[in-house]
């Protein structure tokens, strides 16, 4: 395992369409534990392909407080939403900022498992605004482009 460079805002891969997965193997899972890795090391919640530079439809999330429930999403896809959310998000890709994202704050959402196995997942609040967030990169959506009063800084 080894911790990756996170690319950050302004880099072009960050923009970039990323595309399904099709099969596992040891490259796809090296990808995947170092994704969990790098988020880990970084304190972030949530990390996506195209932040460390993968053009895949993979992300990695851990909501918890204890930073012990890590979920993998292959080829993730939001099947239903509802319900609003507004408050602050940040992305490990724009360091030190966050802005106000309004976000569903129930989504359903249909994804592979790291065994490639197919999973349906249910999230509410944190972890619901954390799915929308790391699928919007797989399309080069930054959470920057959606924010509704600018980005300001954290402490
Ligand atoms: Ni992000």
């Amino acid at each position: 395992m080894a911790i990756r460079n996170i690319r950050l805002d302004g880099d072009e891969v960050l923009r970039k369409n990323c595309k399904p997965v099709k099969e596992m193997n040891g490259r796809t899972a090296e990808l995947i534990d170092d994704m969990f890795e790098t988020m880990y090391d970084a304190n972030g919640v949530g990390l996506a392909a195209p932040q460390v530079g993968i053009l895949k439809r993979i992300v990695v999330i851990d909501v918890s407080e204890n930073r012990d429930e890590p979920i993998c999403l292959i080829n993730p896809e939001i099947i239903e939403a509802d319900g609003e959310q507004t408050g602050d998000e940040g992305c490990l890709s724009l360091p030190g900022l966050v802005g106000k994202v309004t976000r569903p704050m129930h989504v359903v959402c249909k994804a592979l498992d790291r065994d490639m196995k197919e999973i349906t997942i249910e999230a509410e609040g944190l972890f619901a605004r954390a799915i929308a967030h790391e699928t919007d990169h797989l399309d080069g959506i930054l959470y920057k482009d959606k924010v509704l009063d600018g980005l300001y800084e954290t402490e």
